[in-house]
C-alpha cells in the first residue's frame, strides 16, 4: 500500500482528532536524565520559558499530508516539548498492521543522532478480532503504566464504550513499551525504549543517516551469517523466556538486521508465560515461523522439538494446544 493511499485512509478513520495529548510515563530509570535536567532548571525565569516554548506548536520537515500532520502533532508534541527529539525527518514505514515508524532527529540533551518514533494507527487495536488470546492474564495499563483498577473505567472498558476502547488502546502500546523496557534491561537485543505516550512510542533508531535497517526477509545472508543470526535469535528467545515473555509475532518481519547485530520489534501482543493459558501454543507458532525462514537459508532446526525443550528447560508446563486459526492476528474491515 503505497504511503499516501494509507493516510487516505487514516483520514477516514472518524475519531482522528480525539487523540488525547499524550503524557510521558514517569519512568525512574529510562528517562531521569532529562528529568533531573528539567528540574535543576525549576526557577520561575525558566518556568515562563517553558511555558512559551509550549505554546509553539511542533514543526518538521519531514513533508507530511494534512491529516498526517495533525495526527504527528497530536501524538508527538508532548514528546517534542520534552526535548526528547528536534524534527521527524522522514517516514521511515507507513502502513503497518498497526502503526507507522519515523526517524527522528535527537535532541542534544538524549546523546543520540535519531531516534525511532512508532505512532499508532487509530482503532488498529480494537479491531484485533481474537485479541482475548493475548489479552488473558493482562493488567490493563493505563497511559502511566499503572494498572487500571477503578470500576467507571472499568465499566467503559467493558462496554466497550469509545473511553473504554481508547483505554484498552492506551494499555495495549503501555504493554509494548513495558515490555521492550524489561527486555533492554534484561539485556536482550530490542531497541532502547525511551518514552511512551497514549498514542507513541520513542525508541533507538536502527539504521543509518539515510536508510533504516532491513528486517531479516529482505537481506541474503551466507550460510554462517544464517547460523550466526539463527543462534542469536534463539539465544533472544531464551532470555525472553527469562523474564516471563513470548514475543507473540515474531517472524523475519520483526527482526531488524544491521551490519551482523539483529533487534528484535513490534511487542504489544507479547504474553507473560505464567499469565496466559495460550502460550505455549502462541510460543511454538513463532518457533514455527522463524524455522521455517532459517531451514530456507540451508539451516538445520526442527521447530517442534525446540520449542518444546525451550519450553520445558525454563520450567512451564506445556498446555493444550490453541486452535491455530485463532492465532492469526486477523482485523476486522
Ligand atoms: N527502532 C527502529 N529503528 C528503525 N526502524 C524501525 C524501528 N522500529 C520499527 N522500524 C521499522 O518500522 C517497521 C514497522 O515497525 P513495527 O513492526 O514495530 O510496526 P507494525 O505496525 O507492526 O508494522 P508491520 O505491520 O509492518 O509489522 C519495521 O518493519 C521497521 O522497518
Ligand atoms: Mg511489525
Amino acid at each position: 500500500m503505497s504511503t499516501s493511499h494509507h493516510f487516505k485512509l487514516v483520514e477516514q478513520l472518524e475519531d482522528l482528532q480525539d487523540l488525547p495529548a499524550i503524557r510521558n510515563v514517569p519512568d525512574e530509570q529510562l528517562r531521569c536524565r532529562v528529568n533531573h535536567k528539567k528540574q535543576k532548571k525549576r526557577d520561575i525565569s525558566n518556568d515562563l520559558e517553558e511555558l512559551a516554548e509550549k505554546e509553539q506548536a511542533l514543526t518538521f520537515s519531514y513533508q507530511a499530508s494534512k491529516h498526517e500532520k495533525q495526527w504527528l502533532i497530536g501524538s508527538l508534541s508532548d514528546f517534542y516539548h520534552m526535548h526528547w527529539f528536534d524534527d521527524i525527518l522522514r517516514l521511515i514505514k507507513g502502513g503497518g498492521k498497526e502503526a507507522s515508524v519515523y526517524q527522528c532527529l535527537g535532541n542534544t540533551t538524549t546523546d543520540v543522532d535519531y531516534l525511532a518514533a512508532k505512532v499508532y494507527r487509530p482503532r488498529r487495536f480494537r479491531q484485533l478480532r481474537n485479541d482475548a488470546l493475548y489479552r488473558e492474564g493482562r493488567l490493563l495499563l493505563d497511559d502511566e503504566g499503572h494498572q487500571i483498577g477503578d470500576d467507571g473505567s472499568l465499566h467503559a472498558i467493558r462496554q466497550r464504550t469509545q473511553y473504554g476502547l481508547q483505554l484498552m488502546h492506551t494499555s495495549w502500546i503501555e504493554h509494548e513499551f513495558q515490555t521492550m523496557k524489561r527486555l533492554y534491561e534484561g539485556g536482550a537485543d530490542v531497541p532502547k525504549p525511551y518514552a511512551c505516550g497514549n498514542n507513541a512510542i520513542l525508541m533507538e533508531y536502527i539504521g543509518w543517516d539515510d536508510i533504516e535497517a532491513p528486517t531479516l526477509n529482505t537481506v541474503s545472508l551466507s550460510p554462517a551469517e544464517a547460523q550466526d543470526v539463527f543462534d542469536r535469535v534463539i539465544k533472544n528467545i531464551n532470555l525472553m523466556l527469562d523474564n516471563q515473555r513470548v514475543h507473540g509475532d515474531l517472524s523475519a518481519y520483526n527482526i531488524l538486521y544491521c551490519e551482523g547485530n539483529i533487534k528484535l520489534i513490534d511487542f504489544p501482543q507479547a504474553i507473560n508465560p505464567d499469565q496466559n493459558r495460550n502460550a505455549y501454543a502462541i510460543f511454538r507458532r513463532d518457533l514455527t515461523r522463524l524455522c521455517e525462514y532459517f531451514q530456507d537459508k540451508g539451516i538445520h532446526c526442527q521447530p517442534a522439538a525446540l520449542a518444546e525443550s525451550m519450553w520445558l528447560r525454563h520450567g512451564y508446563p506445556i498446555k493444550l494446544a490453541v486452535h491455530p486459526i485463532l492465532l492469526e492476528p486477523e482485523t476486522i474491515e
